[in-house]
């Protein structure tokens, strides 16, 4: 999501003709766009803003000014704290206000002064943000659905994303066509709770992410789908039989599970139990059995015990992820959970990250190994390392290093895997091409 707001931060500012350098040295404007999920991505956040205002301090020697602003979650959640901290800073600005990015700016510019804007003005900032779709990657993102209303106890999205929001279907086919034909022949479809979209449809009616899905698949040049992230709760029959017949809806699918204990489970408030997840999967694996699964897990949540943390090794036996991120808790203020009093030691939580991880990188790697020798067809995203290679992903995500004398960038083509490690996979490039549709 964060990479996706910053593009788009990106596009609104070219209007007022900024243009993207990768020498900060260079740049009369830097945006931090901040993640506070965990705390130790909100703290990095004041030692990378010391670093940019040396460089500040370094450019106003030259006679040149910088504007420093600060986005993204941590700028919602803390808000003046960020200036009083770092004076430095121009600009803190939440993730409902971006619309007012480019004026904004421009008023700090004029006025000197430094301006906190952390309003939730609702539904007005796709409407706002209407700067024309640049693609840079055959993969575009879509955000399609923003905030999350299930306030699982550990998780800060509900307060710094705000409530859930749909956007409406016609303006995402609008956006969609905007995006292939500027070249993009895969939409990754974003929402903090992806699958409990609902917009607004044909006669105000309400339509769900399975339709959504159905209607994007019909617009020309759209070759592959993806959506991501779900909310098990939200995984409903109609999203599970897009599975099986939307043949541009890839066989991969991310269902944070968070922990195999029902009693950590609900304590997470996460509204359903170990048993119900796994009859969950096996639902989508009748509809479609070559599925990728993967997920994201928290281990020492306050309370959990050493037979928690088996259960959830037990739960990761019985599914088998092709893929997952796995992280240890961390207490995040204004939280049910950071208030709990039977904190996990960190020590204990390291522990069992490792035991957890070790498991889910010899999934990964199995699900891996048995693609060997198959022919996979690979959408090429860039340019690798090497001279001559390739980057891009197959239908269950996994990445794919090939080499070609052209240039693959954008061009799909079958891919016979030569060679399989955990974090990708390499291949040879079978001949043809496969064109655009
Ligand atoms: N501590 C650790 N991990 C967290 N996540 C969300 N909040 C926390 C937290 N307080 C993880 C969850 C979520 C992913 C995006 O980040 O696993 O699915
Ligand atoms: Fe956070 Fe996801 Fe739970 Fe929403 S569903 S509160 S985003 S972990």
């Amino acid at each position: 999501m964060n990479v996706y707001d910053s593009e788009r931060m990106a596009e609104a500012l070219s209007r007022d003709g900024y243009r993207e350098t990768t020498d900060i040295a260079q740049a009369d404007l830097v945006i931090l766009n901040t993640c506070h999920i965990r705390e130790k991505a909100a703290e990095k956040v004041y030692s990378d803003l010391g670093r940019i205002r040396d460089v500040k301090d370094a450019r106003k020697r030259d006679g040149k000014e910088t504007v420093i602003a600060v986005a993204g979650c941590v700028a919602q959640a803390e808000g003046r704290e960020i200036t009083t901290r770092q004076p430095a800073v121009n600009l803190v600005i939440g993730p409902q206000s971006y619309h007012r990015l480019p004026e904004l700016i421009a008023r700090t510019e004029t006025t000197k002064e430094r301006i906190v804007e952390t309003e939730f003005p609702g539904d007005e900032k796709f409407e706002r943000m209407k700067t024309p779709r640049r693609v840079s990657s055959p993969s575009a993102f879509l955000t399609v659905q923003e905030g999350c209303d299930k306030f699982c106890t550990f998780c800060v999205v509900p307060y710094t994303r705000g409530a859930e929001f749909s956007r409406p279907l016609a303006k995402l086919e609008a956006e969609a066509r905007e995006l292939t034909a500027a070249g993009a022949r895969e939409l990754v479809l974003l929402g903090q709770n992806v699958n409990a979209y609902h917009g607004e449809g044909p006669g105000g009616r309400s339509v769900g992410l399975a339709e959504l899905i159905r209607s994007l698949a019909n617009i020309d040049g759209v070759e592959r789908i993806r959506y991501m992230t779900s909310h098990p709760r939200d995984m409903d029959d109609d999203l599970i039989a897009a599975h099986a017949d939307v043949p541009q809806l890839m066989p991969f699918l991310h269902l944070p599970v968070q922990s195999g204990s029902d009693r950590m489970l609900a304590a997470m408030n996460r509204k359903h139990t170990a048993a119900e997840y796994i009859d969950l999967i096996a639902r989508v694996r009748a509809a479609r059995p070559d599925i990728a699964l993967s997920s994201d897990f928290i281990v020492g949540f306050p309370g959990e015990t050493d037979q928690d943390a088996e259960d959830t090794l037990a739960l990761v036996r019985a599914v088998g992820f092709a893929q997952a991120f796995s992280f240890k808790y961390s207490p995040r203020p204004g939280t049910p959970a950071s208030s709990l009093e039977d904190q996990v030691p960190e020590d204990v939580k390291s522990e069992r990250l490792q035991r957890l991880q070790a498991l889910l990188d010899e999934q990964q790697s199995d699900f891996n190994s048995r693609c060997l020798g198959d022919v996979v067809p690979v959408l090429f995203e860039r340019r690798g390392r090497q001279p001559g290679e390739f980057v891009g992903r197959t239908p269950y995500l996994q990445l794919v290093h090939a080499a070609a004398d052209g240039d693959l960038v954008g061009r799909m083509a079958n891919v016979a895997v030569t060679d399989v490690r955990r974090l990708s996979l390499s291949g040879v490039v079978q001949s043809g091409v496969i064109a655009a549709a």
